[in-house]
């Protein structure tokens, strides 16, 4: 057979041919598919998959050890499955007897339980012992893309926007479908088509039009299409003086943008608002509240069923005396105050998807509040797509954390899928990494953070290691010899990236507007909290931004615990130190080292784990195609030669404000 190219546009979905007994396996319980609905999606990919993985073709019939199908079918009824919690993307898996049986209630719960089935044997699981009940933790499983209308990505690093709206509505390119499998196939529902900083001009009746198109394609796989909505949009294409969110006319003019939207996409999603953050109009330009403007949306979209995310990202142009505490200020006292189909959509840390932050205070602070989470795919402040930075760990250290509020074991996770408070209504967004570029994520191992993402929204419950065993089985190959040293290479990369880039705790220096490389030295322009200096505090007696009860006291955001926990140096995390404390250059901590020598260490230890990758990576020579291994080899020399930088260029502005030497074996900066 001829080689098959491997461009990554596959992504984790390439199925090809299984060997040994997982071969064996899938011979044994998948060899042909039995259903009385054929040409259901679930049936058709379970077939593509499974043919691949088998080097044949997978028939699909009324015969054949693999039995799929709904409670209507009477083959499935007949076997009494209890399908009733499953609700519309909830699945069952079994082996009986020599079937495997996939059950669902309709076809977007069989499609999710497909994939998982292809899952199961792509990674060589036993296929003979099957029990499996699947149902998604969280309701809306959304990705945000931060595409403009011209096809620019803001931060984005993978090309152009794959939307093609000058050729839309009529030029379905057929990567729109792709892209809806790939979503579908890690559980992800929604999508928000246009940038957070947007354009009112996707409301307009051409634009809709072209939405809709795309809404078309994606139905089938279960994702529902959103739009980000500019708050000033009455004023922009509305013809009014202004966007008042309680005037009448306002509401009215939303009300029948809203049907205008239903009568084209009737399971449209709903809204997304950035509103009265870095200079986007907002309630606040007219004295109202957050919840004023969410409200009024969120009544227009009510009797359709569409949902408001309102964004708590939210920092003003007066600097205040810690921008760490703004959302938590602007949103609290508003607790109670959101409609029934309004979620607020928190960041993971309170200041901008740094490397490290610790989790955001909102997250417990609102019970009254449906509380969103929104990770960053795209890797903004992490390397952009050249440096490998797995962000599993970093979004379950997250989601992990606990609130403490009310009480011990209120985890962020909890609070965001809705069980803590009882909130029926749950979503989580990431900001997508997805470009024009062939293999969608700008390197191979993105990839795997778009993966991730959708796993952990699926499950927060799933392991690190467990989606990055999933990932790399389905990407290169299950074979342990592959497997392996590649899990080794991802599992501490997150950790890495933070060691060379931001230590103990630091943030935000990073070059200022592109974000791209060390800035420490940046100060000056526009506004304070937009430079480094703001945020590290460094001088020739220490380091580090003091938000303990003595300092800006953001420590006080948090639940008693928490917040005893962060207040002392000795009971912070090293990895949030100077994050909370403000702390002399000679102070000794528990490492033994002092905050210096621990700063020198972590970046060497970060350059370190880059030079590890490396090692590991040139060892899979001849067991990766060629051109992902040139890729990856490529890129792994780029992220050395810029830990390098990072390391070298921070040492050199810490001396030129320390003044410390540095200790015996550290390299002094070229
Ligand atoms: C960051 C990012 C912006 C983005 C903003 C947001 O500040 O740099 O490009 O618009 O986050 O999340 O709204």
């Amino acid at each position: 057979a001829p080689a098959l190219a491997e461009d990554g546009y596959d992504l984790w979905l390439r199925f090809r041919p299984l060997t040994g007994t997982a071969l064996a396996g899938a011979e044994a319980r998948l060899s042909a598919i039995a259903t009385t609905a054929p040409e259901g999606l679930a049936a058709a990919e379970l077939s593509r998959g499974l043919s691949g993985l088998l080097g044949r073709a997978v028939p699909i019939g009324t015969e054949g050890p693999l039995l799929v199908g709904t409670g209507d079918d009477p083959a499935i009824r007949a076997l009494r499955l209890d399908l009733s919690d499953l609700g519309p993307d909830g699945y069952v898996i079994r082996t009986i007897g020599p079937r495997t049986v996939l059950a669902a209630q309709g076809g977007t719960g069989l499609l999710y339980g497909a994939y998982h089935l292809l899952r199961l044997a792509q990674t060589g699981a036993r296929l003979d012992t099957l029990n499996i009940r699947e149902v998604p933790r969280i309701e809306r499983r959304i990705l945000n893309h931060w595409d403009n209308l011209d096809r620019y990505v803001e931060r984005g690093y993978a090309g152009q926007s794959i939307w093609d709206w000058h050729r839309l509505p009529d030029w379905h390119d057929p990567r729109y479908e792709d892209y809806a499998r790939a979503n579908a196939s890690i559980g992800i529902n929604g999508t928000v088509l246009n940038n957070v900083n947007a354009n009112a001009t996707i409301l307009t009746a051409p634009y809709l039009d072209k939405v809709a198109a795309l809404a078309d394609i994606f139905r089938p796989y279960g994702i529902r299409v959103y739009l980000t909505a500019r708050f000033s949009a009455p004023k922009e294409i509305g013809g009014l003086p202004h966007a008042d969110p309680l005037d009448p006319a306002v509401a009215a003019w939303w009300g029948a943008k809203v049907a205008e939207i239903y009568a084209r996409i009737p399971d449209f999603g709903g809204f997304l608002v950035k509103a009265n953050s870095e200079g986007q109009p907002g309630p606040q330009d007219y004295g109202r509240t957050h919840a004023d403007g969410a409200n009024m949306l969120a009544d227009a979209l009510a009797p359709h069923g569409g949902i408001v995310m309102w964004r708590a990202f939210v920092y003003s142009d007066e600097v205040p005396d810690d921008r760490a505490k703004q959302a938590y200020a602007e949103f609290v006292p508003l607790d109670g105050s959101f409609r029934d189909n309004v979620l607020v959509q928190v960041k993971n840390g309170p200041i901008d998807f740094q490397p490290r932050e610790p989790f955001h205070p909102l997250f417990g602070a609102m019970p009254k509040t449906k509380l969103m989470m929104e990770f960053q795919i795209t890797k903004e402040y992490l390397g952009f797509a050249t440096h490998l930075a797995y962000l599993a760990p970093m979004y379950k250290e997250a989601l992990d954390a606990d609130t403490f509020r009310p009480a011990r074991g209120s985890t962020v996770a909890r609070v965001a899928d809705g069980s803590l408070d009882g909130h029926g209504l749950s979503a989580m967004a990431g900001v997508a990494n997805i470009g024009s570029d062939r293999n969608w994520s700008g390197s191979t191992f993105d990839q795997a953070n778009w993966y991730a993402y959708g796993r952990l929204a699926w499950n927060h419950g799933l392991s690190s290691e467990a989606i990055a065993r999933e990932w790399i089985a389905a990407s290169f190959s299950p074979d342990p010899a592959v497997l392996e040293p590649v899990l080794a290479m991802m599992l501490p990369s997150h950790q890495a990236v933070v060691d060379y880039m931001t230590p103990l705790g630091l943030h935000h220096l990073m070059g200022r507007g592109h974000h791209y490389g060390p800035g420490p030295w940046v100060d000056g322009g526009p506004r304070a909290d937009w430079t480094s200096v703001y945020f590290h505090r460094a001088t020739k007696d220490g380091i580090g931004f003091d938000r303990t009860r003595r300092g800006s006291d953001a420590v006080s955001q948090y639940a008693g615990p928490v917040a005893d926990r962060f207040d002392k140096v000795e009971t912070t995390p090293p990895d949030l130190l100077l994050w909370f404390h403000h702390l002399r250059w000679d102070r000794k901590l528990s490492t033994g080292r002092t905050v210096w020598a621990e700063l020198l260490h972590r970046y060497g230890r970060g350059i370190a784990a880059v030079d590890d990758m490396i090692t590991r990576w040139q060892g899979l020579e001849g067991r990766i195609d060629a051109a992902r291994f040139k890729e990856v080899s490529t890129f792994l020399a780029i992220q050395r030669q810029e830990a390098q930088w990072w390391r070298d260029a921070s040492v050199a502005y810490w001396q030129s404000i320390n003044g410390l030497p540095l200790p015996p074996g550290e390299a002094p900066p070229p």
